[in-house]
């Protein structure tokens, strides 16, 4: 799809994106994780490159580099929040594709942690973690534009645009996690993206390469149109 999409809308750009769940160490082998594949992000990160965008991507995944990316390994949500944080200034477009941990473990035990034969459980503190997408919302310029997905088994785009509205997000990708022919690990996906002022667009069903050009294109859209 990169050799037929031709036009380069988003030549001269420069887009972030952030893939993968993160993991939140419990002790030096053990972490706390999630199902992402980070295969969304990637696709979105491969998209923008062939609409012409010049693209970082900072990613959790064990996904091979995508060529002509620069691409920034983290694990954690804090990790990632820094390197996020550190690159937002000078983006265009930031996609928060992530699937950030909302909770980690207080404390990190320097230690592995062992068990005795009369232990009968473990009790660990957690702690919320940053929220990556609404630090990136409070600090955002009128001239970038800051995509946040929101993945619902309920209440969909009740929820997505809740989300909208608090994380100063310009677009929301909201997708229905309950059904597992689409979403987390799955090579297909099917978003409806909500913004503040328009109608929300179901876009159709697709692979996720197919479904991040769309993506990117009703994005470059709505910059063209600014
Ligand atoms: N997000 C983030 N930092 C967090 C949590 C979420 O940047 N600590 C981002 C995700 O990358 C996504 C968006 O916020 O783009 C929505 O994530 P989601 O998990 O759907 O929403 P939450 O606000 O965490 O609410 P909940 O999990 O309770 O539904
Ligand atoms: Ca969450």
């Amino acid at each position: 799809f990169i050799r037929t999409s031709g036009q380069q809308l988003l030549a001269g750009r420069t887009v972030l994106v952030s893939a993968g769940g993160t993991r939140e160490a419990i002790d030096p082998v053990r972490y706390i994780g999630n199902r992402s594949s980070g295969k969304m992000g990637y696709a979105l990160a491969r998209a923008a490159r062939a609409l012409g965008a010049q693209v970082t991507l900072v990613t959790t995944a064990p996904l091979p580099d995508p060529s002509g990316i620069a691409t920034v390994r983290v694990e954690s949500a804090a990790q990632m929040q820094q390197e996020m944080t550190d690159r937002f200034a000078t983006s265009d477009i930031t996609l928060m594709a992530a699937a950030v941990a909302d909770f980690a473990p207080a404390e990190v035990a320097k230690h592995k942690i062992k068990k005795q034969p009369d232990t009968t459980g473990l009790d660990l503190q957690l702690q919320k973690t940053p929220d990556i997408l609404a630090s990136l919302g409070k600090r955002k310029r009128s001239d970038q534009f800051l995509l946040g997905f929101a993945a619902e088994t309920d209440d969909l785009l009740k929820n997505a645009s809740a989300k909208l509205a608090a994380k100063g997000a310009d677009m929301f990708a909201a997708n229905d996690v309950s059904n597992p022919a689409i979403g987390f690990g799955s090579d297909n996906n099917r978003v409806t993206l909500l913004t503040k002022d328009e109608d929300p667009l179901q876009l159709e069903t697709a692979s996720k390469d197919d479904l991040a050009l769309n993506i990117l294109k009703q994005i470059a859209i709505k910059l063209r149109d600014n």
